[in-house]
């Protein structure tokens, strides 16, 4: 089985050491971009690679004590091009980061034009493998096997192209431009290895079904394992049980009678999921409901965020999440800045209750950043008031708050002609006035309120159950006109009743996180405000609605700079980990390098 893999690798491995890829790690110069007033966009914990276009995260994985992240990265550019890479970084916390050099360039005739996006699996005996799609010098999508050179490095710096590759090539029928992204494999009580890979035919999208004994050849199932005709082409497809007992992830392998499959596709700009019975005797996927092409349809992220990718902690037992968020800029504006793209916080991911959908949070990890503690205790808010929570850094701060309606009952009815939740926040935005809504956080605001983004709720009295909609509202972000300000939205499925309305936002100069209802709706947006940067920033919670709320409860905590980029963030507090020289190396453009 794999044990044949091996072998054949093994002898591939002694012919490469001699030539292997250098073994320096990348060193950042992020810090001295970070909030500065050249750079104001630049994150403080959010992951960025130092410079240029990033994308899709890659190959996710906790290994030998190590989380690993390779991300679709352009060496040459801030834009997207040929010559994409998997750059490669690893962290102890998911918060502090040490970049290393590229994992995957391209360098062979089954990845001459661009190494794009996969996905990591790790064997029985602990041993991680990477599939991921080569654009070849036809631009054909191919599927191709990579593993590390030493498996006993916990950093795994270098990897080796399985010499056989491509494994896996465009069948018959599918147009060689539309095959890409294979998924983490996963094991079924029949041995066989079974992988997706994302692909479009005849006005469908879909998932094709690939199965192995040995993880090098692979066949394709006659069917494949979901199809859907309301979707674009399928990208970074992602299949993944979820426990229905309890909020721990399970790896994916774990089919049983505890457990629901997750089928998540991005298209149309959007990371859409249903939920559903994956069976395997008839290697189908079954969704409790098919996907409509409509607003009704659920999403990872109702803002932006795309080609997202789980993976299983096995230290904490959790499935988590990363997706890339790109820019709302223009390229000229990209090209100056230098850099382009954004890995949103990563996230930790479950079924809810109901089984209709999941809840998602940022990692327990990001409470290490938490600096200062600024909070508000049952302050009521009557009809057009603003408070401003003072004393943080509003560009840069995690905040929670929860909000409690006293007379629902007079609630705004609700038309049932609003379908769209989108449409509705963009036609009812911030500045309009309802009965229970808006209220919610005014983020990266000046004190003018000229520049602001709104967070909010409004809450609507339906036929036999009140409708709660949330809102991110992009429109007064920036003074600037020439950025994209499109207004987010979706409805909550919470009872207002029995439930508070809480939110909990984190901000970080350039980019808003939204979680409401506990993690029910995540909202993330990209803004560019001219005046509300660094300490010019505020933040607010507001009231623009006719009725009183009163905020139960709010937290705001100044967040501290994630270590991003240096070889000593990781070092910090883990003694034996990496020892940092300043080896100006020739050609080096770093200046400063890490060695394990
Ligand atoms: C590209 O296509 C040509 C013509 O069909 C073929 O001869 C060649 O082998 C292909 N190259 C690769 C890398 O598959
Ligand atoms: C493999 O990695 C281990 C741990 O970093 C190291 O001690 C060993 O020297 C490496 N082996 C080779 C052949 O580089
Ligand atoms: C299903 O598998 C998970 C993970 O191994 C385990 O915790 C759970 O008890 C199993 N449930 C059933 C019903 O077998
Ligand atoms: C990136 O952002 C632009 C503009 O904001 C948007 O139109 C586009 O669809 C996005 N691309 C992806 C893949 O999300
Ligand atoms: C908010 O909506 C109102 C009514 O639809 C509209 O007149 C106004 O221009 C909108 N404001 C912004 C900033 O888009
Ligand atoms: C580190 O390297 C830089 C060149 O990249 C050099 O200018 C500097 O003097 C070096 N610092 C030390 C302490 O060696």
């Amino acid at each position: 089985m794999a044990t044949t893999l091996f072998l054949a690798i093994g002898c591939l491995c002694c012919a490469l050491l001699s030539n292997g890829i250098g073994a320096e790690l990348e060193a950042s110069q992020s810090r001295s971009f970070t909030t500065s007033r050249a750079q104001p966009y630049r994150t403080s914990y959010h992951f960025q690679s130092p410079r240029n276009w990033l994308n899709d995260p890659n190959g996710l994985m906790y290994y030998k004590g190590v989380y690993h992240l390779f991300y679709q990265y352009n060496p040459h550019s801030a834009l997207f091009g040929d010559g994409i890479v998997w750059a490669h970084s690893v962290s102890y916390d998911l918060v502090n980061w040490v970049h290393l050099n590229h994992a995957l360039e391209p360098s062979k005739p089954f990845d001459i034009i661009s190494c794009w996006s996969g996905s990591a699996t790790i064997l029985p005996g602990n041993r991680p493998v990477i599939l991921y799609t080569g654009i070849d010098a036809n631009y054909s999508q191919v599927q191709n096997l990579a593993i590390p050179k030493n498996e006993s490095d916990p950093f795994l710096q270098e990897w080796v192209k399985f010499s056989l590759n491509p494994i896996i090539v465009p069948p018959k029928g599918i147009e060689p431009d539309n095959f890409r992204d294979p998924t983490t494999a996963w094991q079924g009580p029949d041995g066989k290895w079974r992988i997706i890979v994302g692909s479009w035919k005849n006005d469908k999208g879909m998932a094709i079904l690939y199965q192995s004994d040995d993880f090098f050849h692979w066949s394709k199932s006659e069917q494949p394992l979901f199809t859907s005709s309301k979707t674009g082409m399928w990208e970074c497809p992602d299949f993944f049980p979820v426990s229905t007992e309890s909020t721990n992830g399970v790896d994916t392998s774990i089919l049983n009678a505890s457990t629901k499959h997750v089928m998540k596709a991005s298209f149309n700009s959007h990371d859409y999921y249903v939920l559903g019975t994956y069976k395997l005797e008839l290697e189908r996927f079954l969704p409790d409901d098919d996907l409509a092409g409509s607003s009704m349809d659920l999403r990872l992220d109702y803002g932006k965020y795309y080609a997202s990718k789980s993976f299983f902690d096995s230290a904490k037992n959790r499935r988590l999440l990363f997706g890339w968020v790109n820019e709302s800029d223009s390229t000229e504006d990209d090209i100056a800045k230098g850099w382009s793209g954004l890995q949103a916080f990563p996230r930790e991911i479950w079924l809810d209750r109901s089984g209709k959908q999941l809840i998602q949070r940022p990692v327990e990890e990001i409470k290490t950043l938490r600096d200062k503690n600024v909070g508000v205790k049952s302050l009521g808010l009557d009809g057009g008031s603003t408070y401003e929570v003072s004393d943080i850094t509003a560009s840069q701060v995690d905040v929670e708050v929860a909000f409690e309606l006293p007379r629902l009952e007079e609630a705004e009815p609700m038309d049932p002609n609003w379908i769209d939740p989108q449409i509705l926040c963009s036609e009812k935005n911030a500045s309009v006035s309802g009965k229970y809504g808006p209220f919610g956080l005014l983020a990266l605001a000046t004190e003018d309120l000229r520049e602001q983004t709104a967070i909010f709720f409004r809450v609507f009295r339906g036929q036999n159950r009140y409708v709660v909609l949330m809102c991110s509202d992009q429109s007064r972000s920036s003074l600037r006109n020439e950025v994209d300000k499109t207004t987010y939205g979706a409805f909550l499925d919470i009872d207002p009743q029995v439930e508070k309305i809480s939110l909990r936002t984190l901000i970080d100069h350039s980019i808003i996180e939204s979680f409401g209802g506990a993690g029910k709706v995540c909202i993330t947006s990209r803004v560019y405000p001219v005046l509300a940067i660094d300490e010019a920033a505020r933040l607010y919670t507001f009231n623009y609605g006719t009725l009183s709320v009163r905020v139960e409860q709010l937290d705001a905590w100044s967040m501290r700079k994630a270590r991003i980029g240096h070889g000593e963030s990781l070092s910090y507090g883990e003694p034996s980990a990496f020892r940092c020289e300043n080896i100006s190396s020739a050609g080096s453009e770093e200046g400063q390098s890490c060695a394990v």
